[in-house]
């Protein structure tokens, strides 16, 4: 298997990524490392450790940064969202209150490690015997604070698969994905760090849609890892028809693909060794990743580009790691 460590922002896409992560016998994961993203941090903390708890635990779960590295936090994910707070939850064990922003799961069992994210991931891969691949699918601010307390630990990087940013396409504005507008500037540490990445944008996740139909399949399994992501996809489902986005067949499950990618390489199609960068000007198209394809562009970048996804085979590959106990 491969070594891997998660960083999540969860989420409900984050928590099937957890669950495929957890389950894949190709996966050994090192560990999970949280950010600030979807919601404030001690709701992304709450939440992940909510979902290794029900997924039997054995996984160590790290907070990190609750704001970006330059960028002002998004507005609504300030709030009980600072740094003490979360210090003081991991002291507690869980003391918050936290209605909605909750996914519907039980209290957790598990507490966070003392040692921060970016601390933890720099310890790992210096002392990893062997390469360790990054999934990062929320905004990048734990790898590009590690990778700025020790560059060196790129040598110690088999890959990096992030989720973020489209060619040409964003969700969170029009020029920009969520993770990478909510720090550009991690954003763009992570591109250049100099590590392979493979990036999992918006074109590649948006082209395999998860329907009524294959929720079921996962609901069917039943094991708890399906019948918690059939439920996820059903919401999420239900999101969409809310937003009037019913037509768009079914909802991007964005990061289970990412870690479905890791699985199974060959669930996507990338162009390879495109230069890619992220506009941090903080204007209009702030966050947005741009993607060089001129002839005359550098051609031994470190950085490839997926654009579709074989939805079927990624299925296959996502059911396969749920049906495990
Ligand atoms: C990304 O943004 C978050 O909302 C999702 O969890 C996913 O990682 C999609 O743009
Ligand atoms: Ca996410």
């Amino acid at each position: 298997p491969k070594k891997v460590i998660l960083d999540v922002d969860t989420g409900s896409d984050d928590a099937v990524a957890i669950m495929a992560a957890m389950r894949s016998p190709q996966i050994e994961l090192m560990a999970v490392t949280v950010t600030h993203g979807n919601q404030p941090l001690c709701y992304t903390l709450d939440n992940t450790l909510r979902v290794v708890s029900y997924m039997g635990g054995g996984v160590p779960v790290y907070a990190g940064s609750s704001e970006p590295m330059v960028k002002k936090l998004l507005p609504g994910r300030s709030q009980n969202g600072g740094q003490q707070d979360v210090q003081k939850m991991i002291k507690d064990g869980k003391e918050f209150s936290l209605h909605q922003k909750t996914l519907d799961l039980p209290e957790a069992t598990c507490r966070a490690e003392e040692m921060p994210a970016a601390a933890y991931l720099v310890q790992a891969l210096r002392h990893s015997t062997e390469k360790v691949t990054l999934i990062p699918v929320g905004p990048c601010t734990n790898i590009a604070m590690a990778l700025r307390m020790d560059p060196s630990i790129v040598e110690h990087i088999e890959e990096i698969v992030c989720m973020g940013g489209g060619d040409n396409l964003g969700n969170r504005t029009a020029a920009a994905e969520f993770n990478f507008y909510a720090d550009p500037e991690a954003a763009k540490i992570v591109l250049g760090c100099g590590a392979k990445v493979r990036i999992l944008t918006l074109n590649a996740t948006g082209s395999a849609r998860f329907d009524w139909a294959d929720a079921q399949k996962f609901l069917d399994l039943g094991t708890p890892a399906g019948e918690f992501a059939g439920q996820l996809i059903r919401h999420r489902l239900e999101f969409e028809e809310m937003k009037g986005n019913a037509d768009t067949n079914g909802t991007a499950v964005h990061d289970a693909l990412t870690v479905c990618a890791v699985i199974d390489p060959s669930v996507i199609s990338c162009q390879e060794q495109i230069p890619c960068d992220i506009d941090i000007g903080g204007s209009i198209s702030d966050g947005q990743l741009l993607c060089d394809h001129r002839a005359t562009a550098k051609k031994d970048a470190p950085t490839s580009v997926a654009y579709t996804v074989d939805k079927e085979r990624a299925l296959a590959v996502l059911l396969a790691a749920m049906a495990e106990r």
